[in-house]
């Protein structure tokens, strides 16, 4: 056998022990260019092949097309292999650590609107929603409340031109509801609405509410201070205590506003706060929306979100909630 026989065969099974041990794309590419590329080893070979006898010729043919295919599959095997390892796939490097992605959080008006929403969805209340943009009739009219209130005067509400109006209050949703459905209602609305009033400390042109309204048989001003008292239990602590004072809304009647009391509040004396306005819900309302205030009776409530919110984290003015600053949002 010819000298060159020989040569190739030593230097294809270094090549071969040389791709076993290439850990990389980049060595791998290097050992192809240094045996099969242009001016790489067995072109090399093959021009060497004009020195060797014509019987040996063949021979020499055959073990050229052996050095190539042996160290293309290899070659291939090699690449498959470090792909699946994922060591050096194309531009990825597996081994930088992951990227966090921040994730954000309920603002807090929201979180405390869950909170109610979850306490009177268990007292047996189901949620409904109306619209922000209302008419005169379900925002006043239907809630008995009259041409000449204050309330309607355009100091106090947002009008459109066309005649609606941003609602004041989430007390529409009752009347929407009562129009929708038969006796018995047990519902809660939590929305926002709109005032023009001038933004402070505890003000804000645009806030948020929740709406109760339970209507049955025999309901009573007992049942409203039942659920009153449960869900200041519930979201203030089990030692409050809640109180009922003569009120007038037009809607109610009699109508009340309940303050819950605070003991030691903000480190200091205990304090009753107002929470609710309430009342049993006035005969012209049921009336109005066609039910028959000689059979069912019911019970109607609002709470300010906010004000909850304030009390209930500490907060010290109204607008730390609407400017949307994400070191006081953070915080909760
Ligand atoms: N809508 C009243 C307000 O915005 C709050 C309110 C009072 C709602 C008494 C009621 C209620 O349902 O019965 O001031």
């Amino acid at each position: 056998m010819s000298d060159l026989i020989d040569k190739m065969e030593a230097a294809l099974s270094e090549a071969l022990a040389d791709l076993d041990a290439a850990a990389d794309e980049k060595s791998i590419e290097e050992i192809k260019i240094r045996m099969l590329g242009r001016k790489g080893f067995l072109p090399a070979a093959m021009k060497e092949i004009k020195n060797v006898s014509n019987e040996e010729k063949p021979l020499i043919g055959k073990v050229a097309n052996k050095v190539k295919t042996e160290l293309n599959n290899k070659i291939s095997e090699k690449l498959d292999a470090l792909e699946d390892s994922g060591s050096a796939v194309d531009g990825i490097d597996v081994t930088i650590p992951g990227r966090q992605r921040k994730i954000g959080k309920k603002h807090l008006i929201t979180r405390v609107i869950d909170d109610c929403v979850t306490i009177f969805r268990r007292m047996g209340f189901v949620v409904v929603d109306g619209p922000e943009l209302e008419d005169e009739y379900h925002n006043f009219d239907a809630l008995n409340t009259p041409a000449d209130h204050p309330s309607r005067d355009s100091q106090d509400t947002f009008y459109l031109l066309d005649g609606r109006l941003l609602r004041t209050q989430t007390s529409p949703v009752q009347i929407r509801t009562m129009e929708k459905q038969d006796p018995p209602v047990r519902i809660v609305c939590p929305g926002r609405c709109f005032r023009r009033d001038t933004p402070d400390a505890t003000h804000s042109m645009n806030f948020s509410q929740i709406e109760g309204l339970h209507i049955d048989t025999n309901i009573s001003m007992a049942d409203l201070k039942g659920t009153l008292l449960m869900f200041a239990q519930e979201m203030f602590g089990e030692d409050v205590e809640i109180r009922m004072r003569p009120h007038f809304f037009p809607f109610t009647e009699p109508s009340i506003e309940c303050d819950v009391l605070f003991r030691n509040f903000k480190g200091g004396k205990d304090s009753w706060l107002e929470i609710f306005g309430a009342g049993m819900v006035d005969p012209n309302v049921l009336t109005n929306v066609g039910y028959d205030p000689e059979k069912v009776t019911g019970y109607a409530f609002g709470l300010g979100i906010e004000r909850i919110a304030m009390l209930k984290y500490d907060i010290p003015d109204i607008r730390y909630l609407y400017e949307n600053d994400i070191r006081f949002l953070e915080q909760f």
